[in-house]
């Protein structure tokens, strides 16, 4: 049920507010037709979920032109000059049901949507220069878009998906709009902006050189795992604060190491610094070798162990295993070394959001749509065993940390509390109460005397963790104007 308004909401907010790329003009033009501009966006948008690379309908892909001309179980459905002999047209402008998209996914293409393909294939079909009939589609499709500008001032407030202190513990990195928001933990005050190519980040974790790694996309556009330098020369100002380029300067942007086919939603860092984990919607893990610097990061596991997506990645102190939450409603652990899942942990028996790993690798906390915080540990022959569930919230339960020193676990989510429970005894020990809307993020400072706590609603909580004190709240969203109710569908 989450996990549903997981993906759709965070989508919706300040959609409207962007300067989204326009999509193709959908009506007969002047200019000839451009495959790759005009055809192949309206294909993605009303065709390519059905008929993907993976398992398309009627073994019709179309996410190539190769393919697109094979026509699946039937032949080439496009006579080239010929729209009125096209089969392409002919399912297009169907009335019963052959029509394509079919009746139940909702209304026909537009008149004008199918008078564009019409003319493009009466223009004799062509496919534009350079393009390679092998080529894959979406990834071309991904090489024409680039993200909006940073905006100036918000007008509604941005979720904060992810944040992270610094090393030094004095700033605090935010997911904004397209871009990373540094502030200043003491005055809450905002110091530098990092434009970037992902809309939304959704992880985001420091490295041991001082590098930051984010995790974030596009839902259901593109994934993206990128490594950024904070301390490069911003580019220019925006109201007085340096804008940094994270999307082309290759000083800010040291690396990109993951395009995918749908959003990034985790990360983790190995204890010894050696290997970088990322898990997403693709339903992958993949695990890279950063022994020799980010520059020379070397992917050598694709791990696929989950059958939905994955939404938490978390390194056992043995830098091998990996434990792993997915929307499957599983909880796994994989072996590296041994190239092969270990356990399986199925009490959550809903998807599971998070996953952690405590320090000596005895136990692994993981949480819930069952708004529960589960402890576990394996018990060899593919076997996890549940210590104990730590109940009391009273919604989905989206992230769970751990305390550094002290025996404590944050867990936070849908009701808008975080609390704290004793990781041995299990014991609640104090509730930190003041969000206003879902809290979607967590993070502690390295010295451990600092809890920083993000929202739905931009929301961004300073707290005590020994007392539970509020030290600040400021709204994450730079220089928003209206405080709009964010909407939930
Ligand atoms: C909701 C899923 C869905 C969507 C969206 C969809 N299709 Fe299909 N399509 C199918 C299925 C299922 C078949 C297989 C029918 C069969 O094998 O009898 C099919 C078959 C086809 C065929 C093969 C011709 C035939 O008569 O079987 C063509 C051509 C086609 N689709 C074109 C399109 C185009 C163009 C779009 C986008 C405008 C589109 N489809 C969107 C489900 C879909």
């Amino acid at each position: 049920m989450f996990s549903r308004i997981f993906r759709k909401a965070f989508g919706l907010i300040l959609v409207a507010a962007s300067a989204q790329q326009a999509m193709a003009q959908a009506t007969p033009t002047a200019k000839p037709v451009s495959f790759i501009r005009d055809i192949a966006p309206l294909f993605k948008e009303n065709c390519f979920g059905c008929h993907g690379s993976k398992n398309p309908k009627g073994k019709f892909d179309m996410t190539k032109v190769e393919s697109l001309r094979k026509g699946g179980t039937k032949e080439d459905p496009i006579v080239n000059g010929k729209p009125d002999e096209s089969h392409l047209i002919d399912v297009l402008k169907a009335t019963d049901v052959s029509r394509m998209p079919p009746k139940e996914t909702g209304a026909p293409l537009s008149a004008g949507k199918i008078a564009l393909v019409e003319q493009w294939i009466a223009e004799g079909a062509k496919v534009d220069q350079g393009l390679d009939v092998k080529t894959d589609l979406l990834k071309e499709l991904r090489k024409l878009w680039s993200p909006p500008a940073i905006l100036g001032k918000y007008a509604f407030p941005v979720s904060v998906t992810a944040l992270v202190f610094t090393p030094d513990g004095k700033q605090l990195v935010t997911s904004g709009h397209h871009e990373l928001c540094v502030w200043d933990v003491a005055t809450g005050t905002l110091v530098k902006r990092v434009s970037i190519r992902s809309r939304r980040a959704m992880a985001l974790t420091y490295l041991p050189d001082g590098k930051l790694v984010m995790a974030g996309g596009r839902p259901g556009e593109e994934g993206d795992v990128s490594v950024y330098d904070l301390s490069a020369p911003p580019a220019r100002q925006e109201n007085n604060i340096p804008v940094l380029n994270g999307v082309s300067d290759p000083k800010v942007l040291v690396k990109r190491l993951l395009e995918a086919d749908d959003e990034v939603e985790c990360l983790s860092v190995s204890p010894d610094g050696k290997k970088l984990a990322a898990g997403g919607c693709d339903r992958l893990i993949q695990v890279w070798d950063i022994s020799a610097g980010i520059p020379q990061a070397k992917l050598t596991d694709t791990i696929e162990n989950h059958a939905d997506w994955v939404f938490s990645v978390a390194f056992f102190p043995d830098n091998n295993r990996l434990g792993s939450a997915s929307r499957d409603k599983t909880a796994k652990v994989w072996d590296l070394k041994a190239k092969e899942s270990i356990a399986t942990f199925p009490e959550h028996q809903n998807p599971v959001f998070g996953v952690i790993v405590k320090a000596d690798g005895s136990a692994c906390y993981s949480v819930g749509d069952d708004k529960q915080v589960r402890a576990w540990n394996l018990t060899g022959d593919q076997g996890a065993k549940q210590i104990r569930a730590m109940g009391g919230a009273a919604g989905s339960v989206l992230k769970v940390i751990q305390h550094g020193k002290e025996p404590w676990l944050f867990s936070a989510g849908a009701d808008t509390k975080i609390r704290l429970n004793d990781r041995e005894k299990g014991d609640q020990i104090r509730e930190f109460a003041g969000h206003k809307d879902y809290v979607l993020s967590l993070a502690l400072n390295p010295a451990g005397d600092l809890l920083a706590s993000g929202g739905w609603d931009g929301e961004i909580r300073l707290w005590n963790p020994k007392d539970g004190k509020l030290t600040k709240a400021f709204n994450a969203s730079p220089g928003l104007q209206v405080s709009a109710p964010v909407a939930k569908p």
